[in-house]
């Protein structure tokens, strides 16, 4: 059994990140419209990620012997003013999902829950690894501008992306 600090906040995680898989298909959908196939490729792996994101929390509360409670996903935005904007609202966003993990291990820590920590633990170091890329994308946006050869050989970059569910990883 968990304690109901640390249960009602990994159930906001679990939609947290079933929210963020939800825009990042958005994303997905709003640069395939732009014609930007390897964005729109690269974003619906990110959709999977965070699925993969939601589904670990969910496992790891019927772990502990509690049912995961699934709320409505909020609505979520169709379009963005550029490609930049776009990435840099990404950033913005897991920044914001990395100050709610924070929060989660500042809980458990003062719950003395050394389980949850250790779960967290994962989510710190995998947050770390998303906003560095995300902000590798960026910075080349910045380089390259947002039109013309550059986006496209970016764009073409992008394409090459797979899918691995680094949750199945130790
Ligand atoms: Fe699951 Fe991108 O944070």
């Amino acid at each position: 059994m968990l304690k109901p600090r640390i249960l009602d906040a990994i159930n906001e995680q679990i939609n947290a990140e079933i929210w963020s898989a939800y825009m990042y298909l958005a994303m997905s959908s709003y640069f395939a419209d732009e014609g930007l196939n390897g964005f729109a490729h690269w974003m619906k792996i990110q959709w999977q990620e965070e699925l993969t994101h939601g589904l670990k929390f969910f496992d790891y509360l019927l772990e502990r012997g509690e049912q995961p409670i699934l709320k409505p996903i909020a609505e979520v935005p169709e379009k963005w003013d550029s490609t930049l904007h776009a990435m840099e609202e990404t950033l913005k966003h897991e920044e914001h999902v990395t100050a709610l993990i924070n929060n989660i291990m500042d809980i458990a820590i003062e719950e003395k829950d050394y389980a949850t920590q250790s779960e967290l633990q994962w989510f710190i170091d995998e947050q770390v690894e998303e906003e560095s890329s995300v902000q590798e994308i960026i910075d080349s946006l910045k380089l390259i501008g947002d039109r013309g050869h550059g986006i496209f050989m970016l764009d073409k970059e992008l394409k090459a992306r797979t899918f691995v569910d680094e949750t199945l990883e130790d």
